[in-house]
């Protein structure tokens, strides 16, 4: 068995926080592992909970739409969360539930070793970029954190509750497509 298999076989029995107590399934990431852009976000919903594939549900339906506009697909990118297992009736991850799911994402990330990083939404901004970040300010901006770009955009369930950031998030897609092309080394 791979690194990468025996990571998800180790994930899909973990226990490490009360968070495996409620779970239906643990959802480990879906998508290509050899990919220069990495997608994170919170954690799981129902959907996701229910089929054991992250960004399946409504939100994730609206964040397929909008990678399609920049010609991204899940064999073109990798997905996953912050925390592994949904927590109960979608509150935020507790710190303690991040800390224990940690090394898992950070494990990930040394074995796809990206070179994008999109945080979708406050929890992984706040959890991988800046603990004081703050979404409505600083979306879309680029950092170099640990050899990676990385930024964030609004979190799609955000873009279904209020579709007046929709436009700041085209722009942060837009973004993303050129910064995608510069570390591909395309020009057009
Ligand atoms: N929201 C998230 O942050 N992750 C999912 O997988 C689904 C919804």
């Amino acid at each position: 068995m791979n690194d990468w298999e025996q990571l998800r076989k180790t994930c899909l029995h973990c226990e490490q926080c009360e968070l495996c107590k409620t779970r239906h399934n643990v959802v480990f990431g879906d998508g290509n592992p050899h990919t220069p852009i990495l997608l994170i976000g919170e954690g799981p919903g129902e959907q996701e909970d229910l089929t054991g594939v992250p960004f399946v549900g409504a939100a994730g339906q609206l964040l397929t739409q909008m990678l399609d506009i920049i010609d991204l697909d899940r064999s073109q990118y990798y997905i996953t969360n912050i925390v592994k297992c949904r927590p109960p009736r979608n509150r935020d991850p507790h710190p303690n539930e991040q800390a224990a799911c940690m090394g898992y994402l950070r494990s990930q990330v040394r074995m796809i070793r990206p070179k994008i990083i999109v945080c979708l939404g406050r929890i992984a901004a706040m959890k991988l970029i800046d603990p004081q970040y703050r979404i409505t300010r600083q979306h879309g901006q680029w950092v170099n954190k640990g050899g990676f770009w990385m930024t964030a955009i609004y979190h799609p369930s955000a873009l279904l509750r209020d579709v007046s950031k929709r436009p700041d998030t085209f722009d942060d897609l837009m973004s993303i497509r050129q910064k995608l092309d510069e570390v591909m080394g395309n020009q057009n």
